[in-house]
């Protein structure tokens, strides 16, 4: 006889149940499935995930989001139990930039401070100065001497867009994300086209040519806040397709439309990676206690001081 699925009610209530048990919490980032933002504790971008993670109070965190947010919290708690529904769930843009071949950039230029988005491997923030997030790249690099040598890591489309607003030329690491990449310009230039009074929200691991259509530009938190916030009432969104959900929640008389992808036949303004994560993996791993995320402790010693400098030098806005 074929096993039922468990329904989504169902599985609800065993999360609910299961995180009293283990005491824990779950945090969940804005590309998260509708299902998994709804049940989520906390939920935010990555600057916010990491704020919280650094003073939550409980001993278990469920990461809903990607391998290197559940490293990150981890990191700032190595005390606390890290579990992530699947580790298999990484990043493109933290793959491109393999820790072996960061090192080795680094070193050729040693006069140089380093600054390393937090889409990144634990070891590579073992080898950085201070971690910024898309929500504070801007304010903390404008801290540093406008004349003072940065290397910044890796998304070659957040460094153009932080070097273009500060009027600097830091030396970029030559990495991407492959779902921000992938939105047509001439589409959505197309689509602003056909709604004149649309807003175009972009955020800025996309390219320049993109960013050149939008009139808000920044993390997904940003993006949220800006069309909380603004009296327009229709918006062309070009970043993964989970925040929409918090957008239409949001703002339900609202109307958003997902900027198009290059390829109209592929769901590419998906992020693969976060969608792994599903109520049934989240429910496994709270009853499993496992896979628990680990960070070597020689590494995560190295890494915590950038991810603190960041916290240190990021306002609370
Ligand atoms: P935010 O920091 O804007 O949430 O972005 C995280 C991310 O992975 C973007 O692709
Ligand atoms: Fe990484 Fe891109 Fe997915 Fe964000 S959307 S987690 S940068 S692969």
């Amino acid at each position: 006889m074929a096993v039922e699925s468990p329904t989504v009610e169902s599985l609800k209530k065993e999360i609910a149940a299961l995180k009293k048990q283990r005491g824990a919490v779950i945090m969940g980032h804005y590309y998260q499935t509708a299902d998994i933002q709804d049940i989520a504790d906390y939920i935010g971008d990555s600057l916010a995930l990491a704020r919280i993670a650094a003073d939550i109070k409980e001993k278990v965190i469920v990461m809903c989001g990607v391998h290197f947010m559940g490293e990150t919290a981890k990191i700032l708690c190595p005390d606390k139990i890290v579990l992530e529904p699947d580790s298999e769930a990484g990043c493109s843009l933290a793959d491109s930039c393999p820790a072996e071949e960061f090192k080795k950039f680094v070193e050729a230029h040693p006069d140089h401070t380093v600054i390393s988005y937090v889409n990144t491997s634990a070891a590579v923030k073992a080898l950085t100065d201070v971690v910024v997030t898309s929500g504070n790249a801007k304010e903390i690099v404008d801290t540093f001497d406008k004349d003072a040598k940065i290397i910044f890591g890796p998304d070659r489309n957040l460094g153009n867009y932080i070097n273009s607003v500060t009027g600097r030329s830091m030396l970029l690491w030559d990495g991407a994300c492959h779902v921000h990449e992938k939105f047509s310009v001439e589409k959505t230039a197309q689509l602003k086209a056909q709604h004149p009074d649309a807003k175009v929200l972009v955020h800025p691991e996309c390219t320049n040519p993109l960013r050149l259509l939008a009139d808000c530009i920044g993390s997904t938190a940003v993006l949220l806040k800006y069309a909380v916030e603004s009296s327009a009432d229709k918006f062309i969104v070009a970043t993964e397709s989970g925040i929409l959900h918090q957008m239409r929640s949001k703002c339900p008389e609202k109307t958003f439309i997902p900027a198009p992808p290059s390829d109209s036949t592929c769901a590419c303004n998906e992020c693969a990676y976060m969608k792994l994560n599903t109520l049934e993996k989240l429910r496994n791993c709270l009853r499993d206690m496992a896979p628990e995320v680990t960070v070597d402790s020689h590494i995560a010693q190295k890494a915590r001081k950038p991810i603190e400098k960041m916290l240190e030098l990021s306002s609370k806005k």
